[in-house]
């Protein structure tokens, strides 16, 4: 019978996921007028760059979230292909991937169904609890004295170079997962890139960001004349999705329970191995992975976005990614020359199809198969206690009429989340004290808190309101007991 529940439960959450993002696919609050022409590509030749430096992030840990870390690893060939060296990479990712027992090809991790192994020789900077915001702002700073752990590698840049960083993992409004201790907040991030600027140790800076509501990183908060362009995955009120996942076509090889990578990182990366870089233009990407993930604008896709010094995108990929000469041939065509629309898998849903193709797949009557039936049954239960917990602080707060009405409300496009960014670290760590860990999944509420924020509601009141809300602290393994805070 609890299989039986546990079934529509999970349909049903699925269900209500595709509903409310097809609602979502033809807003486009943050889109900028797009003005420019691309350019004829002008080989500026090598001796004009200085060091191409990168720095890359996958945000995740768990087999479930096997494609945040195939995408990072995904990248590292690229720039290896393009000529950048090891020293110049910065690679942060758990390593718990390979050789997970899940992985059917141990030592191995694709990034699409019919992909080379993408681990090889990847860098190991910072692996485990290294992989942490504290470090991957210092490793971006080039501060070597405030990295803990690791190998200690930062990005040591200097006035001529040109700095590439990508991030991929679960994110929500105005904030990006980490798996270890807490998640990166839009402020700091801002900050320090400002910081950055500010000591003179770049030309120019592009940032590639895949999360859900990733635009809302960037929304208001990234000012032009920071010489820093950066495109997300998606605007700042929509899921991102996951790609080559089972049951997608074309789908992972059928030993794999996991989605392989996310669309739109594979979008830019598909992209980049198969082009001449010199004459490839950030710009002519962008509109290709658009393009690619808004995924024919079917309910399974998203809108991509570009923020910040839009000049820069008529350069080519070259001064960022290098390029593979295998590739001196191919030069850019205009034309989406990948793969038709797929059944994506929004992020936030990824881990209940892991967890649900493993129930599926195990023996009847096994221990695999009751070991997943509860994996299914705790991730569904701790979302509707999350869910239900911040509906009925709205609700405590502000009414029952105007409580769900102030908690989603969206703040005009071109200004971020809010202003109050201590405010809502001290009531995530609020909320969390009486509800326990908001996780991966609850990332999705952070726009809900900062708009209690913005009501003016203090963290004593948002104490009361969550001790009143969560009568005891769940003690499952989504407790923060276990996880930490993640403010
Ligand atoms: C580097 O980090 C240390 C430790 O956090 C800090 O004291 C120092 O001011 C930082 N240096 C720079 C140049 O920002
Ligand atoms: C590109 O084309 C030129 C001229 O046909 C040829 O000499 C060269 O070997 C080709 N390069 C690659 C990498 O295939």
């Amino acid at each position: 019978m609890i299989r039986y529940a546990a079934v529509a439960l999970l349909l049903l959450a699925l269900s209500i996921t595709a509903v409310a993002d097809a609602r979502n696919v033809l807003k486009l609050p943050s889109e900028v007028a797009d003005f420019f022409h691309p350019k004829q590509s002008n080989d500026a030749g090598d001796d004009s760059v200085g060091t191409r430096w990168a720095v890359l992030l996958a945000g995740s840990s768990g087999y479930w979230n096997y494609r945040h870390q195939a995408d990072v690893c995904h990248a590292y060939q690229i720039l290896k292909k393009g000529g950048l060296k090891d020293e110049n990479i910065v690679v942060f990712m758990y390593d718990d991937i390979a050789y997970d027992e899940e992985n059917p090809r141990p030592g191995v991790i694709i990034n699409s169904p019919n992909g080379d192994d993408v681990y090889k020789g990847v860098p190991k900077d910072y692996t485990g609890d290294d992989v942490n915001a504290k470090n991957f702002l210092a490793a971006i700073l080039g501060n070597k004295t405030a990295i803990t752990g690791g190998t200690g590698k930062v990005v040591d840049s200097g006035p001529n170079d040109h700095i590439f960083i990508y991030y991929t993992d679960h994110g929500g409004p105005g904030v990006l997962g980490m798996p270890f201790g807490p998640y990166l907040y839009a402020d700091d991030l801002i900050e320090v890139l400002k910081k950055k600027h500010a000591s003179g140790t770049y030309k120019s800076l592009v940032f590639y960001l895949e999360a859900c509501e990733s635009g809302s990183i960037f929304e208001g908060l990234l000012p032009e004349g920071l010489n820093i362009y950066a495109t997300t995955a998606s605007n700042a009120e929509e899921s991102s999705w996951g790609t080559y996942c089972p049951g997608d076509n074309p789908s992972p090889p059928t030993e794999y329970e996991t989605c392989l990578g996310d669309l739109y990182s594979v979008a830019w990366m598909e992209d980049s191995e198969i082009h001449n870089l010199r004459a490839e233009t950030l710009k002519q990407q962008y509109h290709l992975v658009k393009e690619r993930t808004s995924n024919g604008n079917l309910a399974y896709g998203s809108h991509v976005m570009q923020y910040g010094d839009l000049k820069l995108s008529l350069e080519d990929l070259f001064l960022y990614m290098g390029t593979n000469p295998a590739n001196d041939n191919y030069t850019f065509v205009n034309e989406n020359s990948l793969r038709p629309s797929s059944k994506a898998v929004n992020q936030r849903d990824a881990d209940l199809l892991h967890f649900w193709q493993k129930f599926t797949k195990a023996p009847e009557g096994s221990a695999r198969k009751f070991e997943a039936q509860k994996q299914v049954v705790e991730a569904m239960s701790h979302r509707m206690h999350i869910d239900n917990s911040i509906k009925l602080i709205g609700k405590l707060l502000f009414g029952i009429e105007k409580g769900p009405e102030i908690l989603k409300t969206v703040r005009p496009a071109g200004q971020p989340l809010t202003d109050e960014w201590e405010c809502l670290k001290s009531l995530v760590r609020t909320f969390e004290t009486q509800c326990g860990s908001i996780s991966q999944y609850g990332m999705k509420h952070m726009r809900s808190i900062a708009n209690i924020c913005n009501a003016g509601i203090t963290k004593e009141q948002m104490a009361e309101a969550a001790a009143q809300a969560c009568i005891s602290l769940p003690s499952n393994s989504w407790s923060s007991l276990h996880r930490g805070f993640s403010a």
